[in-house]
């Protein structure tokens, strides 16, 4: 299973964190790196599709221990030279959609702005491998774009699953139709549902949330 966007990454890789640049986002993006790092301080961190590791930086030194997968060894490799990593981050490939072959054990799980790349019909076997990990109880973590017009590329179609994609264009003058969902809360907490004991979805400007809380009373 793919999410279509693998290549549109890797090809983005050396130019992907601009994304952090855009003035109107700062406010809710220091809220976000406020609120992340007390939330994963202590836990054994599986980041997946953790890319140039802009998150991973936020919360790696209060974490316990991280394993930063993403299917790209392009945007890995920006990853690992974003800053001096502390001993217990490690950087690895893997697919999102099979991660039962990382090592470790992890009580937290977070998959940043990946939710809303994959498509609809996919994403309950997503979160199935994702509470598959977290089986001894733990937490994962969602953030992901609210679409704000003239913030966000418009939507250039939707398909017949219901799934929207955009038209992206990069530096190199190379245009891409990425899919990329915009989820509503109600939509975010539905999905979450067969695999937490509890859902929290928050929404900010520019961006949602969602903490789910897996283990042993998990529906
Ligand atoms: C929007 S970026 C998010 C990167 C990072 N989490 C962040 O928030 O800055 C999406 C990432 O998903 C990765 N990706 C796409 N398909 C994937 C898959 N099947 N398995 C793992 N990672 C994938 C891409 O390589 C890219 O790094």
């Amino acid at each position: 299973m793919t999410t279509g966007t693998e290549d549109y990454y890797r090809a983005r890789a050396a130019e992907y964190d601009l994304v952090y640049d855009k003035p109107e986002r700062q406010d809710d993006l220091r809220s976000m790196r406020d609120w992340l790092r007390p939330l994963l301080a202590g836990r054994r961190v599986l980041e997946v599709a953790a890319g140039t590791g802009y998150w991973t930086a936020v919360y790696a030194d209060a974490a316990a221990a991280v394993v930063a997968t993403d299917v790209n060894a392009q945007t890995l490799a920006v990853a690992r030279g974003r800053r001096h990593w502390p001993t217990t981050v490690s950087f690895s490939c893997a697919d999102a959609f099979d991660l039962a072959g990382v090592p470790g054990d992890f009580d937290a799980i977070i998959a940043g702005f990946f939710w809303s790349h994959v498509r609809l019909g996919d994403l309950g076997r997503f979160l199935t491998g994702v509470s598959e990990r977290l089986a001894g109880g733990g937490i994962a973590v969602f953030m992901d774009n609210r679409y704000v017009a003239g913030s966000n590329y418009p939507l250039a179609r939707t398909d017949s699953g219901g799934n929207t994609y955009q038209r992206r264009t990069l530096s190199d003058g190379s245009i891409w139709e990425v899919l990329k969902n915009f989820p509503s809360p109600a939509q975010v907490r539905a999905a979450c549902a067969p695999i937490a004991r509890t859902v929290t979805v928050t929404e900010l400007d520019y961006y949602w949330t969602a903490v789910c809380e897996l283990g042993p009373g998990a529906r």
